[in-house]
Formats: structure tokens, sequence, C-alpha cells
């Protein structure tokens, strides 16, 4: 598309662009004038076609993606890699003030210090995509943080809300990802079916907005149209309402500090909107109280929290592990590593390899 040469168009390489976040992060840059892909990247799926349909000159089917970002040189970094794999990146653009918007949670929570650290040096932006986070964000942009009592993130709860125990014991694949509100990538559905999704959301809280887990506070709200609350001193609570739809949260990272229009609808309300609000059942999402645990802890527990996660996970989607196994697979492998901090990404890299040896062997021993 031709623009008018007056627009200071803004840069963006979209990493994770065939999946679900990058496929919606295209057509909100396609929509928008002042915005240009620069950069594609994808894990295995071909980005060629992509990358032709926008004459986009940097595309990289896996590998290094520091590679790809220091060629095309962004303006912003769309990060939508799912899991740890996305951590390269996200350091590459908080140590070089690179703005950055941040769907990949699983690196603010794996190396939430060294990624903090790296923001201070590089003295960049960095934008949640969460649409949790996305909210939080806006509650309290320009607050003083004297002034903010506690914050909740909000929970569909996912496909097996309701359940017992017992009755997850045979839920299947299909069930898991049959998800009620969001349509999203396999290992984020299932995240969101065993609640780990809010545990990782939790700790990705935690470091982006510098509040103690006890300020942090997760209700399960099952239509998903409150995304979340910010509690002051004064007995004020701001919300965030919208409907369910990742474009928003996309396109304000995106467009930020402006808020461009998209197609997604305001909320209309004289259709009738249930805003029901619940405790989450920790019982039976053991996963939720275990992410508590492992934030409280520190160190590179929320690393292991989430490798024995993405193990547990991928063995469960290939129908290896019974889905009550993904948190039996992460509880174990916490209890057998020592979370010692890790000063540098070798160290943190290492626990993590670590971590995923723990939670293979465990997989293993769940299904014999
Ligand atoms: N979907 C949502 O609504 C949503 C909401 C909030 C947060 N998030 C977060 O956003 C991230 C992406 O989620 P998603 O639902 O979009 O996942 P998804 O549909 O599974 O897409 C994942 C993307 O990451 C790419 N990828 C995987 N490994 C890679 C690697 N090593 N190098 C480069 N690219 C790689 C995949 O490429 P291939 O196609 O080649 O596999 C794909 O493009 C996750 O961290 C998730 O937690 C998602």
């Amino acid at each position: 598309m031709r623009r008018p040469y007056t627009l200071r168009v803004k840069r963006i390489a979209v990493l994770g662009a065939t999946g679900s976040i990058g496929r919606q992060a295209l057509e909100i840059i396609d929509a928008n004038p002042e915005l240009e892909v620069c950069a594609l990247a994808s894990g295995t799926n071909d980005v060629g076609n992509l990358a032709a349909e926008r004459e986009v000159a940097h595309a990289q089917v896996g590998g290094d993606l520091t590679v790809l970002l220091d060629r095309a040189e962004p303006d912003v970094v769309l990060n939508a890699v799912v899991g740890f794999a996305g951590l390269p990146a996200t350091l590459w653009a908080l140590e070089r003030g690179v703005t950055l918007a941040l769907a990949n949670k699983e690196s603010l929570v794996s190396a939430g210090e060294l990624a903090l650290a790296a923001r201070e040096r590089g003295g960049g932006l960095l934008l949640p995509v969460d649409s949790e986070h996305s909210a939080l964000f806006q509650c309290l942009e320009g607050r003083s943080p004297d002034t903010v009592h506690s914050i909740v993130l909000t929970a569909s709860g996912g496909p097996f809300r309701g359940r017992t125990r017992e009755q997850l014991a045979d839920v299947t694949r299909a069930d898991a990802l049959a998800h009620p509100t969001w349509r999203m990538g396999p290992k984020i559905t299932v995240d969101s079916a065993t609640l780990a999704n809010k545990g990782l959301e939790l700790i990705e809280a935690h470091f982006l907005f510098d509040l103690p887990y006890d300020r942090i506070e997760v209700v399960v709200h099952p239509t998903s149209v409150v995304h979340a609350i910010a509690r002051f001193h004064d007995g004020a609570a701001i919300a965030h309402l919208g409907y369910p739809d990742m474009r928003v949260p996309i396109s304000f990272a995106l467009t930020y500090p402006d808020r461009a229009a998209t197609p997604v609808e305001t909320l209309d309300f004289a259709d009738g909107l249930t805003l029901e609000f619940e405790p989450p059942d920790l019982e039976t999402f053991p996963l939720l109280a275990l992410a508590r645990r492992a934030g409280e802890s520190g160190g590179t527990f929320p690393c292991v929290y989430n490798a024995a996660n993405e193990v547990a996970v991928a063995a469960f989607l290939a129908g290896r592990l019974p889905f009550l196994g993904i948190a039996g697979v992460v509880e174990e492998t916490l209890g057998a590593v020592d979370g010692a901090p890790a000063p540098d990404l070798d160290t943190l890299t290492a626990a993590d390899a670590e971590a995923r040896r723990h939670a293979e062997r465990a997989a293993g021993a769940l299904v014999t």
C-alpha cells in the first residue's frame, strides 16, 4: 500500500506471525496507514506468502530471532511467540529501548528480573498485550503507586469451571481446547483450562506493575467482559471493560499513546451484560496456587514453573499425559530444583533446561 509521505510510520516486527495473536496483529496493521510490518517470524510454518503479500524484506522461520531483529531495526517488536523461545527477542527489545509489545508472557515470567534490568538500561516502553495487563496498564497509567491498594485479574474459569477434580480425570484434548470465551493458540488454551494461564499472568503482573503477590488477586468472571480492576486506597475501584477480543489490546499496544479505532463493537449495555464474580477453585485447579507459591519464592522458581508447564502441556496435547498430570508434573518439578536466582541469561537458560529434564522424567513416570 502506498502511504502519504507526511505520515510517521511505525515499523513493526511481528514475531509469531502465523499464530493467533500474530494474525490478528497483521489485521490491525493492514488497516492502519501509520503502521507497517518490517519483519515476520514463525517457528516452523512458512512466512514466505505473508512476507510477499506485504513486500516485507525480513522474514525468518525458526532460528535466532535477534539476528532478524538486528537486520530489520524495528520501531516496535510485537513478541507473539509462544513459550520460553520468545525470551531472546524480549531481551533484545528491552536492552535497546525499542518499544516491546509483549504477548509472550512466558519470557517475563521466566526472566522477570533480567527483563526489568534490561528495560532500566534500555529506557524503552514495555506495553503488555495480554488483555488483563493491557487493562491494568490503562487503569493505573498516570496514578501514583502510593494510591494503589491492589489489583484484580479476572479469569474466565475456562471450559472446566464448576467441575470437581474427579470429573477432570478423563477429559480429552478436544475438551480442553473448547474455550468458552477466547479463541487462542493451543498452549494458552490448555493453560486457561488448568488456570496455569492465570498463574503465569499473576507473575507477569507482579513484574509489570511492581506489586507484591498479596496485593494481586484473581477472581473468576465467566463472561470475560471485565478484564481487570485496580483498587485504590480511597475506596474506589477502576475497571476496564470490553468484549473479549484480542484486537483491542493488540491495537492499543501498537498505536500507543494514541488509541486507534478497531472493528470491535463497543459494549452494548441494553443487551444484558452478565457481570458475575466468584473465587477460583484452587483445589481443582492447583496450578494457580502453585504459580503464586513459585512467584513468592522468587529466584528461578517462576522459570521452573513455566518450563515444567510447557513440557507438561506439550505432553498432554500429544496424548502422553492425562489432564490432571499437568499439575502433577509442575508440582514435582518445583519440588526437585533449588530455585537459586539466575544472575544472567546463561544461568537462567540452564535452569530452564534442567527443569525441562525433570518435567520430562516426571511426565514419563506419571504415565507408566
Ligand atoms: N491467543 C491469545 O488470545 C493470547 C492472549 C494473551 C496472550 N497470548 C500469548 O501470546 C503468545 C502467542 O499465543 P498464540 O495464542 O498466538 O499462540 P499460537 O497461535 O500457538 O502462535 C504461536 C506463534 O509462535 C510461533 N513460534 C513458536 N515457536 C517459535 C520460535 N521458536 N521462533 C519463532 N516463532 C515461534 C509460531 O510459529 P508456527 O506457526 O511456525 O508454529 C506461531 O506463529 C503466547 O505467549 C500466549 O500466552 C495469547
